[in-house]
């Protein structure tokens, strides 16, 4: 019980960094928390019009999402940690992601966290989801867009591949709370004032 604290713990503190607050005041841009969308992610980043800070922003929220994950699913075994707490630990870092202790609990949308976490629960389940990221921004050239339609599809990927446990109730926890951080999102598409991807500061 302790093992698994102390794995959830670190896994929430690993999601806290939001590397698109931290990117940006490394390379000395703008806090994304004031402008575009307001949301510390790599696609309101993009909106500096830095594709570096947006793609290491990308890169940093993934790779945290991943890593956090990857450790209790490799070293959690020695300490009696199945399945149930590699389900735990991805809903942890996602949920760093969403409301690091480390910025007032004001964190982002969670879709590179998310990301992260499914390639390192399974690269196969990781790269379906990313391709339909890509399908439906490549045609339809909304972030947000991609992100809800990923998230639809990211949990019956899941349950085909994998059948009923404890990652199904993960993943599907995580497509409800990222859907729920995109209800603004939602709104502006449905009412056609949604920016497209690379669309500069404004708002
Ligand atoms: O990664 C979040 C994306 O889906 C939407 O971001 O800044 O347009 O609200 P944003």
């Amino acid at each position: 019980m302790l093992n698994l604290l102390i794995a959830l713990v670190l896994a929430y503190l690993i999601g806290s960094i939001s590397f698109a607050v931290v990117v940006s005041k490394a390379m000395r841009l703008d806090d994304p928390r004031t402008y575009g969308s307001g949301n510390p992610g790599a696609t309101n980043v993009l909106r500096s019009g830095n594709k570096t800070a947006a793609i290491l922003t990308l890169l940093g929220d993934a790779v945290k999402g991943w890593f956090a994950v990857w450790l209790v699913s490799t070293f959690g075994a020695r300490y009696g940690l199945g399945d149930e707490a590699i389900a735990l630990s991805a809903i942890a870092v996602f949920l760093g992601h969403l409301y690091p202790v480390f910025f007032k609990f004001k964190g982002g949308k969670g879709v590179a966290t998310a990301a992260g976490v499914l390639f390192a629960l399974s690269w196969v389940l990781g790269l379906a989801t990313l391709a339909t990221w890509l399908i439906i921004a490549f045609f339809f050239r909304y972030s947000s867009l991609a992100a809800l339609a990923a998230a639809v599809f990211a949990p019956f990927y899941e349950f085909f591949m994998y059948g009923p446990g404890p990652i199904s109730v993960a993943v599907i926890v995580m497509s409800i709370l990222l859907i729920w951080r995109h209800s603004a999102n939602i709104a502006k598409l449905m009412a056609g004032k949604e920016s497209r991807i690379g669309q500069k500061k404004r708002e």
